[in-house]
């Protein structure tokens, strides 16, 4: 009998992410860079690499171009995580975040990314589930390439649930009602993204908690709803919580909900109790927040700021 002990994360949509410094950045000029920084990037890289720091056994698939795979394979080698992503012909999209120091704007060029084809979704959906036979737990996170269906999220939540693992699943729009269909174990919507789904706005705890409520009876055991510095809202069908995050000094909010599904998916794996699991989720969120870059490097920034999270009352 195989034990189930890897942790699987899924990217479809994998970025290279180029953030770069631009004193007086201005449109239609030669425009001189102070610093930057180069990350290879994606919510279930991101999330990989922080399940990493807590010593857990990862596997990253998803689909990689080939033209630019060795960032990420250098990441994989320098994190020990177990590279199992479809090669695709291509270059995995490049996003370029231009920060003026003196303004404080970002300017954001995005690239086009990769279009895999049918084969290669089907390639995809068949390793999933071969990897999901032994994973306790799989992530699919992210947005999907152009030309990918957003019935795919949907088949894969079927196929990891049929290998007895949990799916946990963090997109928006059509990639979340397709999800949402197939009945994951844990979603994690912001607030924006959870309005878009139920098609109305949420005006308040009380209207997120009756969604939330409404997500649990329909079978996902785990909804967390996140609300950026205001904290987020977390059940397991049991028990209701509302967590705020302590002040920090934001730096970045770049791969904040990242940080929050690795810290719930960490402590579902480290067998921790929802409270526990909120607590090391909204301070693993604040330390990367306050901190440049999609991924924290050290666990020992979080770990001083959970004494600080405060658990409220959910006001109905
Ligand atoms: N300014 C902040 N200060 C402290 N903590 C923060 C701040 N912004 C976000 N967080 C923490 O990060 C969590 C997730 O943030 P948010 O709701 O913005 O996620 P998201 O919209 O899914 O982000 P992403 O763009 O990474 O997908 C919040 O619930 C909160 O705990
Ligand atoms: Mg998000």
């Amino acid at each position: 009998m195989s034990v189930k002990k890897h942790i699987v994360t899924v990217t479809m949509n994998p970025a290279i992410d180029l953030a770069c410094m631009v004193p007086d950045f201005t449109a239609g000029k030669v425009n001189r860079v102070t610093q930057y920084q180069t990350d290879a990037a994606g919510k279930g890289v991101n999330i990989a690499v922080l399940l990493r720091k807590f010593d857990l056994p990862v596997i990253v698939t998803g689909f990689l171009g080939l033209e630019n795979a060795g960032i990420f394979e250098k990441l994989f080698t320098e994190k020990g995580l177990v590279d199992e992503f479809v090669r695709v012909p291509g270059e995995t999209r490049i996003g370029i975040k231009v920060l003026d120091p003196g303004t404080e704007l970002t300017t954001d060029i995005n690239f086009p990314g990769l279009s895999p084809d049918g084969d290669q979704v089907e390639e995809l959906i068949n390793k999933v589930g071969q990897l999901a036979e032994c994973a306790s737990i799989v992530v699919v996170a992210g947005s999907l390439p152009s030309g990918v269906s957003p019935d795919v999220v949907g088949r894969l939540v079927a196929v990891i649930k049929n290998k007895g693992a949990k799916a946990v699943v963090d997109t928006s729009g059509p990639a979340l009602v397709s999800a949402i269909k197939a009945v994951p174990w844990l979603v994690k919507p912001n607030d924006d993204e959870l309005s878009e789904l139920v098609d109305r706005p949420l005006e308040d705890h009380r209207d997120i908690l009756d969604e939330m409520r409404n997500m649990n009876r329909s079978g996902i055991a785990n909804v967390a709803v996140s609300l950026g510095a205001r904290g987020a809202l977390f059940t397991d069908g049991e028990e209701e919580l509302l967590a705020k995050p302590p002040k920090i000094e934001p730096v970045s909010t770049v791969g904040a909900g990242d940080a929050m599904i690795g810290g719930l998916v960490a402590g579902v794996a480290l067998g921790l109790s929802l409270k526990e699991r909120v607590r090391l989720a909204t301070s693993l969120s604040a330390a990367t927040v306050a901190h440049a870059g999609p991924s924290l490097e050290r666990l020992d920034v979080a770990k001083d700021l959970e004494e600080q999270v405060i658990f409220e009352a959910i006001s109905l």
